[in-house]
């Protein structure tokens, strides 16, 4: 049997996950902002960019942008005229990632909102159906997130969430933490919901995704 692991990672971007320069800049540069260096892997972005065009999204959505490295792949693949837009509380955060897409070339698709995303959703319903929403926020969040995603996601939409593993936890490989349990408890909700059809994909910190199939 063989376990994922550092060197099927590096196997994996060394083939399939073009990183460019802004990219990189945009991983390496948010520590050095004050930035908490927990964005996605390169090869959880290149899947989250595979699902946006797959699912051939014109609206995005995505709910926590932190330094806007996730941002920049949704962007790299959106369909011609596509917009993504990007909530993100803390407004150093917003500032830093709206840096990083002007470096990548991606800002003009990209709207940033700034503020608590609970209350930034409430008027976002006029905006939608979307294609394609990915969370990436606080855990406590996520059963509100994703009540909300499914309700505002189109049929044959993607919703995608970041941290299924917990680092490892939910599936005993290192000790639980505080958000062990919730993330145990979201995954089995997000596997149980009926109008998914989901998955985790097991790269990076494990990425819950379903596609919707029935309203
Ligand atoms: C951590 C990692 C994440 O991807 C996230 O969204 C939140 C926290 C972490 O490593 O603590
Ligand atoms: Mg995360």
């Amino acid at each position: 049997m063989t376990i994922y692991n550092d060197e099927f990672s590096a196997y994996i971007n060394s083939l399939f996950v073009p990183e460019d320069a802004a990219l990189r800049r945009a991983r390496e540069d948010s520590p050095k902002r004050g930035l908490p260096a927990i964005q996605i892997k390169p090869e959880e972005g290149r899947f989250l960019q595979f699902l946006v065009r797959a699912c051939g999204a014109q609206k995005a959505l995505e709910i926590g942008t932190l330094g806007g490295y996730s941002g920049i792949w949704i962007a790299r693949g959106l369909s011609p005229g596509g917009r993504l837009i990007t909530l993100e509380v803390e407004p150093l955060h917003a500032q830093v990632a709206a840096e990083h897409f002007a470096a990548a070339g991606v800002a003009e698709r990209i709207e940033i909102r700034v503020g608590n995303a609970h209350d930034l959703l409430k008027s976002l319903p006029a905006e939608g159906p979307f294609d394609f929403i990915f969370i990436d926020a606080e855990k406590t969040g996520y059963p509100r997130y994703l009540d909300w995603a499914l309700e505002n996601i189109r049929l044959n939409g993607v919703v995608a969430v970041h941290n299924a593993f917990r680092k490892g936890s939910v599936a005993g490989l290192v000790e639980a933490d505080k958000f062990t349990a919730i993330t145990q408890e979201f995954n089995r909700r997000f596997a149980a919901e009926p109008s998914l059809i989901s998955t985790i994909f097991p790269a990076g910190d494990g990425m819950l995704v379903g596609v919707k199939v029935s309203e």
